[in-house]
């Protein structure tokens, strides 16, 4: 017969051997625990994750993370290339590493400007779609997409960014341009058919401008009135070490809330370079000559500028702690400093810093001052 301490012992083993066996890179604690009961933790993946070819970003992604989304592959242009030829070998691979690994699995994005072939808008002969072909093509898109997924991908960024910083539908956008509005609910409605249990997104940047807040607001309204459920509104958080300041993040939380509408924060990462004033437009070859002053830490990031960095991830987390009844998850828009889409804008080559492991995959002190937000009551 086993006595109780010795089952005591044996379940005390087990446990310290659990945690021998999951490593949480230089942490003794993992970011999907220390988020355990207020949200989910996750995270963006490239294909180097979802083929296993980075074992030790494999790990990060399992020991810290309980959601992933897709960075580039399940884009208009990488399923969808050619006018009735879908590609889905990637996106079924990260499809399949999400639930071997019990992942919760976001989709993203059904309908955006970037990233959708030109072919999408046009008839063979050039001329512009009309808005009954363009729905058409829309629909069509959406509900192969989603219904090849369907019970596997369980939410959907549905329209990302169909609202310009001044609170105007971009309609110098040919989606907008062609279908209005209507192309928005039709997008939403054509997602909910083809999988009624998914959760549907609208997914947005610089929400914390107060011009663009309302429209977002207003526009979601409309797609539920028109009786589409959208689950959360999806605050994407690209954020500069100097602003948004964590009461304006407060603030953009709070104004969702208000109106009943839970919040993700769909693609966090924070950025250490300097922003060149009117990079929209910006001659490159300009900001190349500049890029002394442009890309100041080509080598490693100094010691301040990291602990900056840490006290910048730290107080977003507080918010995040505080509003935690309004968000229901958090995912970071990359797994390393070494893949980040921020090292190619606004200006190609740089070395920006922005994600939670460095260029070698370690645990940035970033990591260890959010567990330590995380943990306060
Ligand atoms: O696939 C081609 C490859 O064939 C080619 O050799 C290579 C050379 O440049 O480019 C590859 O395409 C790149 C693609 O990422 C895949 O790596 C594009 O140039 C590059 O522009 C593209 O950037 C992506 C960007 O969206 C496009 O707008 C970033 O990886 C991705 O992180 C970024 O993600 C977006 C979200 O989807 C929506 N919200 C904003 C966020 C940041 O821009």
């Amino acid at each position: 017969m086993i006595s109780l301490s010795r089952l005591r012992l044996t379940a005390f083993l087990a446990t310290s051997l659990l945690c021998v066996g999951a490593p949480t890179f230089g942490q003794d604690r993992s970011l999907k625990d220390a988020a355990q009961g207020r949200f989910l933790i996750g995270v963006a993946i490239n294909e180097k994750v979802f083929l296993g070819k980075n074992a030790t970003e494999v790990g990060i992604v399992t020991s810290h993370f309980n959601s992933v989304s897709p960075e580039n592959c399940l884009k208009w242009e990488t399923v969808h290339p050619e006018p009735g030829r879908y590609d889905f070998s990637a996106a079924d691979r990260y499809v399949a590493f999400g639930a071997e690994h019990r992942l919760f699995i976001i989709g993203h994005t059904l309908m955006w400007h970037y990233q959708t072939p030109d072919w999408v808008f046009k008839n063979p002969d050039g001329t512009p779609k009309n808005k009954a072909q363009l729905l058409e093509e829309l629909r069509s898109h959406i509900q192969t997409v989603v219904g090849r997924y369907k019970g596997r991908i369980r939410g959907w960024d549905v329209v990302n960014e169909a609202i310009d910083d001044e609170g105007r539908l971009r309609t110098d956008k040919p989606w907008y341009r062609i279908l209005g509005e209507e192309g928005v609910i039709e997008a939403f409605r054509a997602a909910h058919e083809a999988d009624p249990a998914a959760e549907l997104y609208y997914n947005e940047f610089s929400l914390w401008l107060p011009a663009k807040r309302p429209a977002v607001l207003q526009l979601v309204a409309r797609v539920r009135a028109a009786g589409i459920p959208v689950a959360a509104v999806g605050l994407q958080e690209h954020y500069m070490m100097a602003g948004p300041s964590p009461e304006e993040v407060g603030e953009t939380i709070d104004a969702f809330a208000r109106e009943h509408l839970p919040v993700m924060i769909t693609e966090l990462d924070v950025s250490v370079l300097p922003r060149p004033e009117n990079y929209a437009g910006a001659d490159l070859a300009a900001l190349q000559a500049r890029k002394a002053e442009l890309d100041p830490y080509p080598v490693a990031l100094p010691e301040t500028v990291e602990r900056a960095l840490a006290e910048r991830y730290a107080a977003l987390f507080a918010v995040y702690r505080n509003h935690a009844s309004a968000i229901k998850r958090i995912t970071f828009w990359g797994v390393s400093d070494a893949d980040t889409w921020l090292n190619n804008w606004p200006i190609p080559g740089r070395h920006d810093y922005p994600l939670l492991f460095d260029r070698g995959d370690h645990a940035k002190p970033a990591l260890p001052a959010i567990l330590d937000a995380l943990a306060r009551p």
